[in-house]
């Protein structure tokens, strides 16, 4: 076993077809350059000690000995990003058909904020796996990590789709096709320029999906309706993204971000934000992730990027600076 792994993975912004995907229907989903780093290393004394000095919940530290948590801030958040690291490192251990647990430190640093709809905890859960089973000297393939990922981030929140795992391994651009096998393929397309814009988001994303799955209880053939066009416009995106034609991408996804709002996901500030990057010549804008605050992407032409940027911090939103195409999960040192 080695001594001291470092992961870095990339966080995403679903371009189209988020909440339908957990029904079944396609999404399109592209990492950006923002990342999350966790390092694990190997302890003498059979403890656990999970820490990150600049995430943005305050203090996580958090030392497990047994089943005894010693947390220095047990706030909901660290505990729930705790739940996603000790999954992670089952996952592996269960793989790799190893018991014995080896005392460890894993420190998770990220550059983006977490419950923000950029997807960072499937960014710390498969950076996770990549560097711990680095640890234990397995060379993991990236469908193997894909895979390990998803099955991790459904024992956390109960139900998700193979979308964030997925894209925090292969980077790029991915379409996401529940059902298939495996669930998702690479797009050798150019990722269209984006504005992130960002609020600080309340519920969780499993909170989120819970609300959409009771929504539909009430009305399953109206939300199987929504879910439907959802599917088809992203279909329909594909098409435009490949052949280049950005208007019919924008119109698209002020579609998307219409629908998503019939679904209940969108907050008055999300459709600010929204509404202020189209009124500044923004091409398309819709909320991305699981809604309920977090972030929305404007496509927009690099001249009119400062002009929408401005225009959105105008209500209020923050701007995530990020380029989108980011690289895959990566071992960046082990030693
Ligand atoms: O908000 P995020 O980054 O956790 O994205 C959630 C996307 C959903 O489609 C709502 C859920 C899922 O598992 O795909």
């Amino acid at each position: 076993m080695f001594k001291r792994a470092v992961a870095t993975a990339p966080g995403k912004v679903t371009l189209f077809g988020e909440h339908a995907v957990v029904y079944g229907h396609p999404a399109l989903v592209a990492a950006i350059s923002r990342r999350v780093r966790v390092v694990v290393e190997r302890l003498d004394e059979p403890k656990l000690v999970v820490s990150s000095s600049n995430l943005p919940i305050r203090g996580l530290n958090l030392e497990l000995r047994g089943d005894e948590i010693r947390a220095a801030v047990d706030t909901r958040l660290a505990l729930r990003l705790l739940s996603y690291v000790l999954e992670a490192l089952e996952v592996v251990d269960q793989h790799l058909g190893v018991e014995e647990k080896p005392g460890l430190r894993i420190t998770i640093d990220s550059d983006m904020p977490v419950s923000a709809g950029l997807g960072t905890s499937a960014s710390i859960t498969v950076a996770t796996i990549a560097a711990y089973s680095a640890l234990r000297g397995a060379k993991l393939k990236r469908e193997t990590i894909a895979r390990l990922g998803h099955m991790v981030e459904k024992r956390v929140q109960g139900a998700a789709s193979p979308m964030d795992t997925a894209i925090a391994t292969y980077g790029g651009l991915l379409v996401i096709e529940p059902g298939r096998s495996p669930p998702y393929r690479v797009l050798e397309a150019v990722s269209p320029p984006l504005v992130i814009g960002y609020t600080p988001r309340e519920g969780t994303t499993a909170e989120l999906v819970a609300r959409v799955r009771m929504l539909r209880e009430r009305y399953p053939d109206l939300v199987d309706m929504v879910m439907e066009s959802i599917g088809r416009l992203t279909r329909r995106a594909l098409d435009e993204l490949l052949s280049g034609r950005l208007d019919s991408l924008g119109e698209l996804m002020d579609m998307n971000h219409s629908l998503l709002r019939a679904l209940g996901v969108s907050t008055k500030k999300l459709d600010d934000m929204v509404n202020a990057a189209k009124v500044a010549g923004a091409l398309g804008a819709k909320l991305t992730g699981a809604g309920g605050g977090g972030s929305m992407i404007a496509l927009c032409p690099e001249k009119l990027r400062s002009h929408v940027e401005a225009s959105i911090r105008a209500v209020g939103g923050s701007i995530i600076e990020a380029n989108t195409g980011g690289e895959g999960v990566k071992v960046e040192s082990l030693g």
